[in-house]
């Protein structure tokens, strides 16, 4: 990544923190990756860091502590019922907007930070996923709503399973958001890229877990899964955990994005 020009914003965004390793690669590395790409914000998905399924509030505190500004969820936030509170009391904590409202918590979040206004969404997909609100209706309710807190740059995480179902929210939000980053399948792709009207969009940030693994899980467990079909219990992998995303540069006065990279931490 080149230095900051001037008038750019710089993002970084981490995919799914999964478990003790995942929460140990952030507090060991994310506060000098923020430094060394000068980032004025960051955003990290913290779904799978209470061992593997949702989060705690001390899991959430490290995300935290470890130099996040928003913490991002999706389908595993209901995991633990006693960090439900937390959706309401942490103002700076997303779980997907399009679940039904009655839910705690909230998918819209508007953060200041060093004279910047940065909007936070989180949406979910619903292929092959639970059939919850449309994303798409949601998005636009969210856009009606940042329209009012203009001048604003506005970052998605869509958590969704379907690359088609990803890339067709990413066209939508095309040039009315500055970034649109899936998660939730926990394997980066490599399809970053500006869209035409100047979002930045990639089909999955990756993770922040164990490389030597399946999504982050013990292999052998998830092995005998597969070839036995029987649902045993999955369990963290052991090891030295990665940290998978992306660092964006974003035009500050359009609100767009000028370029994107994959981050990945060791290269
Ligand atoms: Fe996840
Ligand atoms: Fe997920």
């Amino acid at each position: 990544m080149p230095d900051k020009p001037k008038n750019i914003a710089r993002l970084i965004m981490v995919g799914d923190v999964v478990g003790e390793a995942g929460l140990e690669a952030l507090s060991q590395h994310l506060a000098s990756l923020i430094a060394s790409y000068s980032a004025d914000f960051t955003v990290v998905n913290g779904e799978n860091a209470a061992g593997g399924f949702g989060l705690t509030e001390s899991t959430l505190q490290s995300i935290l502590k470890a130099g996040a500004d928003l913490v991002t969820t999706g389908n595993h936030v209901w995991e633990k019922r006693d960090f439900w509170p937390c959706l309401d009391t942490y103002l700076n904590v997303l779980r997907p907007g399009n679940y039904p409202g009655a839910l705690p918590g909230r998918g819209f979040a508007i953060i200041e930070k060093a004279g910047l206004r940065w909007c936070g969404i989180n949406l979910q997909g619903r292929e092959f996923m639970t059939a919850i609100d449309c994303p798409f209706r949601t998005l636009d309710a969210y856009l009606v709503e940042l329209e009012l807190q203009k001048p604003c740059i506005a970052v998605v995480d869509f958590h969704a399973e379907s690359p088609q179902e990803k890339e067709a929210l990413g066209l939508y939000a095309d040039g009315r958001v500055a970034v649109l980053a899936g998660t939730h399948t926990h394997v980066q792709t490599a399809d970053q890229r500006v869209l035409p009207k100047g979002t930045a969009y990639i089909t999955d940030l990756g993770m922040t877990g164990v490389e030597e693994s399946i999504i982050g899980m013990d292999k052998a467990i998830c092995l005998e899964r597969n070839k036995t079909q029987i649902p045993f219990k999955m369990e963290l992998a052991k090891g030295t955990a990665c940290i998978h995303g992306i660092v964006v540069d974003i035009d500050v006065d359009s609100g767009l994005a000028r370029r994107i990279e994959r981050l990945e931490f060791p290269c």
